[in-house]
């Protein structure tokens, strides 16, 4: 029997479509092997949103032709963004991959991999195959992620998403709430919406089946059985009032909101084209604040884009302390061919970045313990997760803030338990189980 492996880079988008990978394999009578060297089939589902990723993957490459030469049979297959960023040439700079498809052909996965001597063995492109009916595995009962569209229509300068997913498509209403209802109808209790731009979801629909993201929200919010809803990545241009309406008003919907910044100064957000102002971002954390007091906001950040002075830098952090961010991911600017900022003047040099970096890491870590330390002593609601990694005594789970939160007694995967806040890091929570919600 053929037994497949597939390692998965980058964001959530790649996790969910690995799942779809693995369900397609599933499908066509393989089985998942227990680790990759017991394959015979190595999928690897790529990115490409900085260099480093394309380091990793290139690494991770080398490695399996290093066993194909030992197995010539081991089938070689890569899919994702990498893959659509490079097309054809894998082929020419890779001899020893075998099939790829981008990120918009998942669903082409057999027949590239299928392909004999006349027929095609990359399918790149055509953005139009959603992909979002093919079978699928998960890896928890109790969570998914539920798709709502594909591609992005923004065109921030530094990135290479819109080039390698596409324009943004939405799937169809009716489609996402019949997933949902069957989610709920299988024990999902916690589903994560997904598109590159979730909050401009719908704008591309026809008229007669337009529905806005906010209606969604709250559509989803009316299933019996689905608890928490979060979503990624919201854009603060389409953070609306009626989308924060119903996230305060929806019970469903964690308090919780990842909102990327990536620059606190106006004059790098304007070269950046992110169509907002450090001032209306943080007008507009005000106001999430206001209709929601607990949220957890958490962002991302840039340092180090083409031009960004020491006041730009120091703009971005005047507006990280404003903003009190729970947390934030912190990335080192990467110039990726064919985007636009790649082309400007003024790159920094790499100790610069670092530099930067550093001191920017200083501030989310010291945020991220106040912010967690004003928790200690609150009862906070835990979706268990299991045993932690280092003692299976030890519970692990996550607050309805998104907050990874270590508690006794151990409680089964998936139940929802009442946490005491003891202690706390700028990482964790701990505490003790008061109740036990639901089970
Ligand atoms: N569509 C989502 C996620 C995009 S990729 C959004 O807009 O929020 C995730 C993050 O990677 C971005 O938010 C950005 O902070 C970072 N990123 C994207 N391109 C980058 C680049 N060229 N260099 C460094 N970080 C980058
Ligand atoms: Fe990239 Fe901007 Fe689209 Fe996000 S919104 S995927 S950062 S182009
Ligand atoms: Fe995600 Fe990386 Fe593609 S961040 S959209 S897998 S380039």
């Amino acid at each position: 029997m053929q037994r497949f492996h597939v390692t998965t880079f980058g964001c959530q988008m790649n996790v969910h479509d690995s799942e779809r990978i693995k369900g397609m394999l599933e499908a066509a009578g393989m089985g998942e092997a227990p680790d990759s060297e017991q394959a015979n089939v190595l999928v690897f589902n790529t990115c490409t949103i900085r260099e480093r990723a394309d380091d990793r993957l290139i690494q991770a490459l080398n490695v399996a032709r290093g066993r194909k030469e030992r197995e010539p049979d081991l089938q070689i297959v890569v899919a994702g963004c990498w893959a659509e960023s490079v097309r054809d040439d894998i082929f020419r700079d890779f001899p020893w991959v075998d099939a790829a498809v981008g990120p918009g052909r998942i669903g082409a996965l057999r027949d590239v991999m299928n392909a004999d001597a006349t027929s095609e063995r990359g399918a790149f492109g055509s953005f139009d195959d959603f992909a979002a009916d093919l079978p699928k595995r998960r890896e928890r009962s109790h969570q998914a992620w539920l798709q709502l569209s594909m591609g992005c229509n923004s065109v921030c300068s530094y990135c290479i998403v819109p080039s390698v997913r596409g324009r943004e498509r939405s799937r169809n209403v009716r489609e996402i709430l019949a997933e949902a209802n069957q989610l709920a109808s299988e024990g999902v209790t916690e589903v994560v919406l997904l598109g590159q731009n979730v909050n401009s979801y719908g704008r591309d629909l026809a008229p007669d089946a337009r529905c806005t993201f906010a209606e969604l929200l709250r559509a989803i919010d009316a299933i019996d059985g689905i608890d928490r809803i979060r979503f990624m990545s919201p854009h603060p241009k389409d953070m609306r009032g009626d989308v924060i309406a119903a996230m305060a008003e929806s019970p469903s919907v964690c308090n919780q909101l990842h909102l990327p910044l990536q620059s606190g100064s106006s004059r790098i957000l304007k070269r950046m084209r992110r169509t907002y102002d450090s001032e209306r971002y943080l007008e507009l954390v005000a106001r999430v604040r206001e209709a929601m007091p607990d949220v957890a906001l958490t962002t991302d950040i840039i340092v180090g884009f083409p031009g960004e002075t020491e006041e730009d830098f120091q703009e971005t952090l005047r507006v990280y302390d404003e903003a009190a961010f729970d947390h934030a991911y912190t990335f080192i600017y990467s110039a990726r061919n064919g985007t636009e900022a790649a082309g400007f003047d003024e790159q920094l040099p790499d100790d610069l970045k670092h530099e930067r970096l550093g001191r920017l890491v200083d501030l989310v870590q010291d945020h991220a313990a106040r912010r967690n330390t004003a928790l200690i002593g609150s009862i906070q609601e835990v979706l268990s997760e299991g045993p932690s990694r280092k003692d299976p005594e030890i519970c692990r789970g996550k607050t309805r803030g998104n907050k990874t939160t270590l508690f006794t007694p151990a409680a089964p995967v998936g139940t929802v338990v009442s946490v005491r806040i003891e202690d706390s890091t700028s990482q964790t929570l701990r505490g003790q189980v008061v109740s036990a919600v639901t089970v």
